[in-house]
């Protein structure tokens, strides 16, 4: 009933604003493999605090076709590839590029169901999948990314079908012989001692860092801990060893299921997430800024008015040339999105969405209220409206307005040399939650778990 409700309304609700060319989604994955951007699987409906619905599609759109000078740079030609594969329907996994032609996926959420390839291979020369080798442990929630075409690195995430947040290992996977051979890191010096689910990463130069997402709750049955945005922890894929850097600039509220992207040399645009550890969450409305990898500081940005409202969780992102094209997801209507929307990044320090009209940083704030109209109008998510309502209505009494660092431009400079952050030595100390250094478990974790809970509750932490 209440489904069928809700997919009335957004089917309403998206007639007068667009084409329903593709179902909304949240928690899908995409990655950009040579032009094409490549989407798979995702929950498509939303209802009673959960997501619902997990998907098998699998599509791709022509990334050089976009008008990015259109005044709604938003595509509908996605073209939808097999529908019945080795992935199947999933959720929440985790997906890499691994050169022009192929990419891969790890983990992942089911409803109910033991998932007979956990990692699988997608060559987009010949359209064929291929299972990859089964990993010690697979995750949902967690991260992967290719170092070149033939290694991937694994890390966090929750262990498939239960609660429990991965071990502190990092999984790597060599892929010079198919299937791919797996091996556990235990990541010695400076190793976080929990593993964390909901992070977002990039990779540069032989580090991985992490930022944000949840630490597992210190006893079962307490709450998930929020990792401050602040505290960046990187992993050297060479060394085997972890580290941690201390940021400042603006302060990003803790949050997970945001997307993190290096879009020049030295900037990340860290977008999007959900502060909350429930699992129909809405977004943050601090949800763009940019940190800088030299400076070690983060700067709230204000991508100025697009035309749709800025804060969203669970999207994906890939980046195309100067443009960073921002897809799907959960917004702050309480929506499930099926927008594509451009944010142009030719100015590392000062992305703007990508349109005809040109953004107008001190308009007064028109798409978020709109969004609150017309979120009351459909009637959808009525309490999550007001949540964030006032969420929103706090929040700019707190933040506003926003204030910009200046930055010179540094995409046509050439790449600074990178400045390795200090490793923490053996100061394990360093890290608050003193946990000692964990030893890889040869044991799998725990398969003895029930499964999936079969309906979500709507105060279920994910
Ligand atoms: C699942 O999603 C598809 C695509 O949006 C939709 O057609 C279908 O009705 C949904 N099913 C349920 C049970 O919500
Ligand atoms: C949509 O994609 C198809 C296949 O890639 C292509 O042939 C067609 O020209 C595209 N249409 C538009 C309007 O871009
Ligand atoms: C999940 O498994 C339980 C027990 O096997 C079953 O009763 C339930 O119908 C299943 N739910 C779904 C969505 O498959
Ligand atoms: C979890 O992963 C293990 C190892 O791959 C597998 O044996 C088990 O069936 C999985 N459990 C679920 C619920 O998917
Ligand atoms: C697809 O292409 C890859 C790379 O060229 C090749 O290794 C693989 O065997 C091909 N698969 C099929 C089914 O042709
Ligand atoms: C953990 O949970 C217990 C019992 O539910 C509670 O008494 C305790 O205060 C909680 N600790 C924290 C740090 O939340
Ligand atoms: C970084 O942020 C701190 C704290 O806001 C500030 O004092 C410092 O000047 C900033 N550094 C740069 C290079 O922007
Ligand atoms: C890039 O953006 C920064 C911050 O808004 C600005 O100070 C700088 O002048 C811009 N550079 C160019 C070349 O527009
Ligand atoms: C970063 O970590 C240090 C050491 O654990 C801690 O003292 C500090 O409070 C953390 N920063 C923030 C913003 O939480």
């Amino acid at each position: 009933m209440m489904a069928t409700l809700f997919a009335l309304l957004v089917l309403s609700c998206s007639l007068f604003s667009q084409t329903l060319a593709i179902a909304p989604r949240v928690h899908q994955g995409c990655t950009a493999v040579g032009f094409h951007v490549y989407c798979y699987g995702g929950y498509q409906s939303a209802t009673h605090g959960g997501f619902t619905n997990i998907s098998s599609d699998h599509i791709s759109a022509d990334l050089s076709s976009i008008d990015t000078t259109s005044a709604t740079p938003t595509f509908d030609n996605w073209t939808t590839l097999d529908t019945s594969n080795l992935v199947g329907v999933r959720a929440l996994f985790s997906i890499t590029a691994l050169d022009d032609t192929r990419y891969m996926i790890a983990g992942g959420r089911l409803l109910n169901a033991t998932m007979d390839t956990p990692a699988v291979l997608y060559d987009t020369s010949n359209n064929t999948w291929s299972a990859l080798s089964t990993p010690p442990f697979y995750t949902y929630g967690g991260i992967i990314m290719s170092s070149d075409a033939s290694t991937t690195w694994a890390y966090g995430g929750k262990l498939n079908g239960t609660q429990q947040t991965a071990p502190s290992n990092t999984l790597k996977l060599d892929l010079t012989s198919l299937p791919g051979t797996w091996t556990p890191h235990a990541g010695g010096v400076g190793n976080p001692g929990k593993g964390r689910y909901g992070h977002a990463a990039i990779f540069q130069d032989e580090l991985i860092f992490y930022f944000g997402g949840f630490y597992p709750p210190p006893s079962p049955g307490n709450a998930s801990i929020p990792v401050t945005m602040m505290n960046i922890s990187f992993y050297n894929t060479v060394s085997d060893q972890w580290g941690l850097i201390y940021s400042g600039g603006d302060q990003p509220r803790t949050r997970r299921h945001h997307t993190a992207t290096l879009i020049s040399s030295s900037k990340v645009l860290i977008y999007g997430g959900t502060g909350s550890d429930m699992i129909q969450a809405l977004p943050l409305l601090d949800y763009c800024y940019i940190y800088d990898m030299v400076t070690h500081n983060y700067t709230l940005i204000d991508p100025g008015k697009g035309n749709f409202d800025g804060p969203l969780m669970g999207h994906s992102v890939v980046q195309y040339k100067h443009y960073v094209y921002i897809m799907f997801g959960y917004n702050s209507g309480g929506y499930l999105s099926n927008d594509v929307h451009v944010l142009d990044v030719m100015n590392a320090s000062n992305p703007t969405w990508a349109s005809g009209s040109s953004p107008s940083p001190s308009e007064p704030d028109r798409t978020n209220k709109g969004a609150i109209i017309g979120g009351v109008i459909g009637g959808v998510v009525f309490v999550a409206i007001i949540a964030g309502a006032l969420i929103y209505w706090r929040r700019k009494k707190r933040t506003s307005p926003t204030t910009r660092n200046d930055f010179d431009i540094d995409q046509p400079q050439p790449p600074p040399a990178f400045t390795a952050p200090t490793f923490l030595g053996k100061s394990p100390d360093t890290y608050a939650m003193g946990d000692a250094v964990p030893v890889y478990q040869s044991r799998k974790p725990d398969d003895s778990s029930s499964p999936a809970v079969p309906t979500i509750k709507p105060s279920a932490a994910e």
